[in-house]
């Protein structure tokens, strides 16, 4: 006979499809470890309360501790009758503690405050899990910027050759952008850190219990300062989705930069056999499936995250059943980047770059023209006559079919006055690079800095 939570006014049990709409113990099992964690919690204040007797609470917290075993060893699981985590663990609870004692713990307390919390438990675990996967992919990027310290990378704006950067400032890049994204979870959990228990339905509760201590007790920093609020409103959610999905885009970025350095075209990196796959009919292939599935997933966190919004976005205050479809789009979010994390910093860590090649692009399509602009400023000249001058030089020099490096000095001298053979000097990829030397740029001693302010932050963590 299933255990419905509100039977007395009912005079029948729901219709099938009501009960099989209705049910979500296949995605809300997930918090079963904190429902408990939170009936602990409350059993504790309904006996402060005197709600409880000693003896009571003892008792309970007996039932409630065998209770968490049989979940963890998969002995107690949730039956088709049970709509859904919290009326499973009450069932399973008034199996183990009795209904005399079991039908006490609900007093105080509701599924819509009780939901709320555990949602955010949930997601607090999770973000610290995100935060570690995503530190094992800076790991990787950064390994790699070690082991290319001084390599060549043909910098790209538009896709076009830009200007010539050390591989390692590039890869460091991307580093910088999931470190924020690890900035966001952090900066999230402050905000989730306030605990929706005590918020009952939405009223809060009447029996003078103490939120702040079920706050307390289950990791929480602070108690809600609303109960409306903290049965009604889902942004931490929301904005948990945004921080995810803006780490898969991240994500992204890099994979769809392995792709294109992995194509005969670019030749730059070749993938280690253990995270590439082949073809079922073309025996040359080699492909990049972990940088291609990043890719894809990541179109899959942008919709959950914008399936959330809509879900929330004309829902009267406070709880509404729509709130039930607030889990799936989050749970799948984490459990995408769970799966992605390994194989990302795998292929990452293993890459290896094609240091000549890449060397030998770098100067290709005149990346150094801005070299002579910025060297004829420090000669003394206007910078929009050295613009026009080292346009002249990638004029001249694409006329001829040559680098700019070969202009003689009378074509030099021709096209600008203060254009001397030592103009050359800055002509090599090396000495453009080495040139840019402020604090950010790409010289290798900047660079090489910025790993170690890098390296000094994942120490922190
Ligand atoms: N299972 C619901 C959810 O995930 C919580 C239950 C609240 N139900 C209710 N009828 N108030 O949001």
């Amino acid at each position: 006979q299933p255990v419905a939570l509100w039977g007395g006014r009912f005079a029948s049990g729901p219709a099938e499809a009501m009960a099989a709409l209705s049910a979500s113990t296949h995605f809300d099992w997930r918090l079963a470890p904190y429902d408990i964690a939170g009936s602990r919690a409350h059993a504790r204040v309904l006996h402060r309360a005197g709600l409880l007797t000693g003896d009571e609470l003892d008792a309970m917290l007996v039932a409630l501790g065998t209770l968490a075993d049989d979940v963890a060893s998969g002995a107690f699981t949730p039956t088709i009758a049970d709509e859904d985590v919290h009326t499973a663990l009450e069932r399973g609870l008034l199996e183990r503690a009795g209904a005399e004692l079991g039908g006490k713990l609900r007093a105080g307390r509701s599924r819509n405050d009780q939901v709320a919390t555990l949602f955010r438990m949930w997601l607090r675990d999770a973000a610290r899990r995100v935060v570690i996967g995503t530190l094992d992919v800076v790991d990787a990027l950064v390994a790699q910027a070690s082991r290319y310290p001084e390599a060549i990378l043909p910098g790209r704006t538009h896709l076009q050759h830009a200007q010539p950067v050390l591989l390692a400032h590039h890869l460091q890049a991307h580093a910088q952008s999931l470190l924020r994204d690890v900035g966001r979870l952090r900066d999230w959990d402050v905000r989730a850190a306030e605990s929706p228990y005590g918020s009952g339905a939405l009223a809060g509760s009447s029996l003078g219990l103490d939120p702040e201590a079920v706050a307390e007790e289950l990791g929480f920093s602070t108690s809600v300062d609303n109960s409306i609020d903290g049965t009604a409103s889902r942004d931490f959610a929301a904005e948990f989705a945004f921080a995810v999905a803006m780490l898969s885009v991240n994500l992204s970025r890099i994979a769809e930069e392995v792709i294109v350095w992995n194509t005969a075209e670019f030749g730059y990196v070749t993938l280690d056999d253990a995270w590439a796959t082949g073809s079922s009919i073309m025996p040359q292939k080699k492909n990049p499936d972990v940088a291609e599935l990043t890719r894809g997933k990541s179109g899959r966190l942008i919709g959950n995250l914008t399936g959330l919004l809509a879900t929330l976005k004309a829902q009267p205050l406070a709880y509404n059943r729509d709130l039930q479809e607030d889990k799936e789009p989050v749970f799948d979010s984490v459990e995408q980047l769970e799966l992605l994390f390994p194989a990302i910093a795998g292929m990452l860590g293993t890459l290896t770059f094609h240091t000549e090649r890449l060397a030998e692009l770098a100067p290709a399509g005149f990346t150094l023209a801005t070299d002579i602009a910025e060297w004829l400023v420090r000669q003394g000249v206007p910078f929009r006559s050295a613009h026009e001058a080292a346009g002249e030089c990638v004029r001249v020099a694409e006329g001829k079919g040559t680098g700019l490096d070969e202009l003689t000095d009378d074509e030099l001298a021709k096209i600008h006055s203060a254009l001397t053979p030592s103009v050359r000097e800055v002509l090599t990829v090396e000495g453009s690079v080495a040139s840019r030397d402020a604090r950010g740029g790409t010289a290798p001693a900047r660079v090489s800095e910025q790993r170690e302010r890098l390296v000094a932050r994942l120490a922190e963590h």
